[in-house]
C-alpha cells in the first residue's frame, strides 16, 4: 500500500528549498499553478491567513518553515535575535486561530529553540525540525491510509460509494492527505467505487481543490452542492462519511471545515458511517470539549461575492468557516497512533498514550 501510495502520488503544495519557501498558491487552482517564493515570517504568516495555503497539516508545516524564514532574518539582523524571534511567533500564530496544528507545529519549534546547545548552529537545527515535522507529517498520513482502509475492508468488504468535505488531500497536508489519503488508499485497494464530493461553501474548497486532485489521478469523483448531502445518502447507496478535523478536544469533538456537523447528524440518519482521519498533531488535549476551540470566522465577502461579483442582495453575512462535530456522532477516529471507535475522553486519554505506529 505505501509504496503504491508513493507511486500515484502526483501534487504537492509545500517546498523548502535553499532557505527558502515556495508554495503553491491554492487560490488560484484548478486554473493556474503558480508557485509564489517567500523569504519572511511575515509574509508567511500572511499567507496562511489569506489561504495561499489551507488545510491544518500544511498550515503548521508552513509555519514552522516560516519560523525557520524568521531566524534566517533576525540572525543576520543580529542582536539578541531570540528574543527578537517571538515577534514572528507571535504573527504567525495570529495567522488563523481554528487548526491546532499550527500551534503545535509553533510549539515544536520553540522547544527545539530551547534545547540548542552553544556549539549547535541554530538554523540547521531549526530548518531540521521544520523538515522533521513535514516529513513525519506525510508518514502520518501513510500509516492512517492504511489503517482506515482496514477499517473499511473490516465493516464492509465490497465496493463502497464515500461522500468527503473540504479538502484534506495532498493540498492540505504534507503528502498524500488525511481523509483523501484514506479515500486514495481505498480505490487503490479497489475498495472504493466513486466519491461524491461537497463543494464546500463559500471557498470551494471541494470543487477547485478535492475534485481536482482525485480527477487528476483517475478516481472516479462527483461533485455535489453541499445542500445535497442528505438527499445522496437515501439515494446513491453512500456507505462512508470520510472528513479530516481542524482540531480534536479531549473528549474526542471534532472541529472541522463548517458543514461537517450536518453531515455526521445526517449520516447517523442515514446509517452512514462516519469516520474522522487526523494525525495526533490534530488533537488538542488541553481543551476539554469543543465548546472551547475558537471558531475562525472569515469576511462576509466569500459569501456576498463571487469572483469578486456581488451575488447577494444588500445584507450582511455571517461567515463562521468550521463548526463542531459532537464525539457522539461520531465512529471513528483514526490516527497515525491507532483507531479509536466512538470517541471518548478515556478512549482519546489511552490514544495519546500510545506510541505512533510507524
Ligand atoms: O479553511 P481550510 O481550507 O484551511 O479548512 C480545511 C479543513 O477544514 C480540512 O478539512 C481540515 O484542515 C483537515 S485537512 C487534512
Amino acid at each position: 500500500m505505501r509504496e503504491q501510495l508513493l507511486a500515484a502520488e502526483k501534487v504537492k503544495a509545500i517546498d523548502w528549498r535553499d532557505g527558502a519557501l515556495y508554495l503553491l498558491d491554492q487560490r488560484l487552482l484548478p486554473f493556474e499553478e503558480t508557485w509564489l517564493r517567500y523569504d519572511s515570517a511575515v509574509a508567511v504568516a500572511e499567507a496562511i491567513r489569506t489561504m495561499v495555503v489551507r488545510g491544518a497539516p500544511a498550515i503548521g508545516i508552513t509555519a514552522a518553515y516560516g519560523l525557520v524564514l524568521g531566524a534566517q532574518e533576525r540572525l543576520a539582523a543580529g542582536g539578541d535575535w531570540k528574543a527578537a524571534l517571538e515577534e514572528d511567533f507571535r504573527v504567525l500564530a495570529d495567522s488563523r486561530p481554528t487548526a491546532v496544528n499550527l500551534f503545535w507545529a509553533l510549539n515544536r519549534m520553540r522547544e527545539r529553540l530551547a534545547r540548542l546547545k552553544e556549539a549547535e548552529n541554530p538554523l540547521v537545527a531549526l530548518e531540521a525540525e521544520a523538515v522533521a515535522i513535514h516529513l513525519s507529517d506525510r508518514e502520518a498520513n501513510l500509516t492512517m491510509a492504511q489503517l482506515g482502509v482496514e477499517l473499511i475492508r473490516k465493516h464492509q468488504g465490497n465496493l463502497q460509494t464515500v461522500l468527503t468535505h473540504c479538502n484534506t488531500g495532498a493540498l492540505a497536508t504534507g503528502g498524500f492527505g488525511t481523509a483523501l489519503g484514506v479515500i486514495r488508499a481505498a480505490y487503490l485497494d479497489g475498495l472504493v467505487e466513486r466519491v461524491y464530493a461537497d463543494e464546500t461553501r463559500p471557498w470551494l474548497q471541494g470543487s477547485r481543490l478535492t475534485a481536482w486532485e482525485l480527477a487528476n489521478e483517475g478516481i472516479p469523483v462527483s461533485l455535489n452542492a453541499d445542500s445535497a448531502a442528505a438527499h445522496l445518502m437515501k439515494t446513491k447507496g453512500i456507505t462512508w462519511v470520510i472528513v479530516g478535523a481542524d482540531r480534536i478536544t479531549a473528549n474526542g469533538d471534532v472541529a472541522n471545515k463548517i458543514g461537517t456537523y450536518q453531515l455526521a447528524v445526517n449520516a447517523m440518519h442515514h446509517g452512514v458511517r462516519f469516520m474522522v482521519v487526523a494525525p495526533s498533531s490534530t488533537i488538542d488535549m488541553t481543551l476539554e470539549s469543543g465548546d472551547d476551540i475558537p471558531i475562525e470566522e472569515r469576511d462576509g465577502r466569500e459569501l456576498l461575492e463571487l469572483a469578486g461579483r456581488r451575488m447577494a442582495a444588500d445584507v450582511d453575512a455571517v461567515n463562521p468557516v468550521f463548526d463542531v462535530t459532537p464525539a457522539d456522532l461520531i465512529d471513528f477516529i483514526v490516527t497515525e497512533k491507532g483507531i479509536v471507535e466512538r470517541p471518548d475522553t478515556a478512549k482519546m486519554a489511552q490514544l495519546m498514550c500510545r506510541k505512533r505506529l510507524h
